[in-house]
């Protein structure tokens, strides 16, 4: 998979034009603030996803203008396609190969991509959320049916818990309860299963990445952690009886709190570095290669799931990275189109992207 040509209107700061990149690596040069991540960041809309800054819609129209339009002609599954987005205040329209599309999650999957920026760096110093998001995110790159598995769960979730918080003023409610908790259950257990499966097969390529960056010197180790204390090996039936058996053992607690206690949405992705959680004991350095090797690892599993290759998008990563390392990290990501920004020119490339207050030249 790879990008072909990109248009923008009205995105950021970026001035209005097209971009013509290399199927290889594309190094985006420029000094701080000239819209360098903001490039990155629109390439990164394509995928379906949110701003990886957390940035609202009306945020990415450029100021003073009411709407913005980037279109994408890229190469996946054989064949040349387009995808165009119009983002308005609150909202966002897709059109895939000139086919106007309902939803955005109808987009997903269709465009792949991968993203590393500071801001990922949450994914080991945030909380649970972030980690949970993350797998969601992978898993529906490359199987978007598991989004409205998720959605679905979501709706079960948020009905149970306005039952919850329903029960002290009508006990009578409380009989309905056992039916939600094996819906609960049923489609948890489907996320749980997914995520466990795919977890494990990413920590094999993390591993092996982190290995490579710090030199074999220090050890990784991903572990899914669900909350209904099924081992990890489980299958869908096993997880499912724990996680009702958790659901109704905490119900009278569930009650008082207004809430549910316990279930996938309290699952959680453990990173060990040296066998010490890593957001705890992980220096910066070793936070930054943690996420950096759960990125690499999330594309080599986009490339063995799909058949191709995602875009990998790399912002902010080169500053805090040794010569060697750099080495290791540019002969990893060979054979896939790469962006990566950095402020001074200093890697070897065939095809440089300069930015100057948005405005978008290349020099091959
Ligand atoms: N909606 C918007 N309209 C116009 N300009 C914007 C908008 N949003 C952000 N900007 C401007 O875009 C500029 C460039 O931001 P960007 O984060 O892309 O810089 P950068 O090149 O990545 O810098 P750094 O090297 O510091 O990371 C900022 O100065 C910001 O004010
Ligand atoms: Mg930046």
């Amino acid at each position: 998979m790879y990008i072909k040509q990109l248009e923008f209107t009205n995105y950021r700061n970026l001035q209005d034009g097209c971009l013509h990149p290399s199927e290889s690596i594309n190094v985006i040069c420029g000094s701080n603030a000239q819209g360098k991540t903001n490039l990155i960041e629109c390439i990164w809309l394509f995928t379906g996803g949110r701003s990886f800054r957390g940035a609202k819609e009306k945020e990415l129209i450029a100021f003073g203008k009411e709407f913005s339009r980037i279109k994408l002609a890229f190469f996946s599954e054989g064949r040349d396609q387009t995808l165009e987005l119009l983002i308005e205040k609150g909202r966002r329209k897709a059109v895939l190969n000139g086919v106007p599309r309902s939803y955005l999650s109808e987009i997903v999957g269709k465009f792949g991509a991968v993203v590393f920026s500071p801001d990922h760096l949450t994914l080991v110093k945030s909380g649970p959320e972030e980690r949970r998001a993350f797998i969601d995110g992978a898993i529906c790159q490359i199987q978007p049916m598991y989004a409205s598995l998720l959605s679905r769960y979501k709706k079960i979730l948020n009905e149970r818990n306005t039952l919850l918080k329903s029960i002290p003023y009508h006990p009578q409610l409380s009989e309905t309860l056992p039916v939600w908790n094996e819906s609960l259950a049923a489609c948890g257990a489907k996320i749980t299963r997914e995520r466990a499966v795919y977890i494990q097969a990413l920590s094999v390529s993390a591993v092996r990445f982190y290995d490579g960056i710090s030199k074999g010197k220090e050890k990784l180790t991903v572990a899914y952690k669900m909350n209904c204390k099924a081992d990890t090996g489980s299958d869908e039936s096993e997880i499912y009886a724990k996680t009702l058996e958790r659901l109704n053992s905490k119900q009278q607690e569930d009650i008082s709190c207004g809430y549910t206690t316990s279930g996938v949405h309290r699952d959680d992705l453990i990173i060990r570095i040296n066998d010490r959680d890593a957001r705890n004991f992980g220096s910066q350095g070793q936070q930054r290669s943690a996420v950096l090797s759960l990125k690499l690892a999330e594309a080599a599993m986009i490339e063995q799931n799909k058949g191709e290759a995602p875009v990998v998008l790399l912002d902010d990563v080169l500053s805090e990275l040794d010569t060697s390392r750099q080495q290791y990290l540019l002969t990893k990501l060979s054979g896939m189109q790469v962006f990566i920004t950095c402020c001074e020119k200093t890697i070897p490339t065939d095809h440089c992207i300069m930015v100057e207050e948005g405005s978008i030249s290349c020099q091959t």
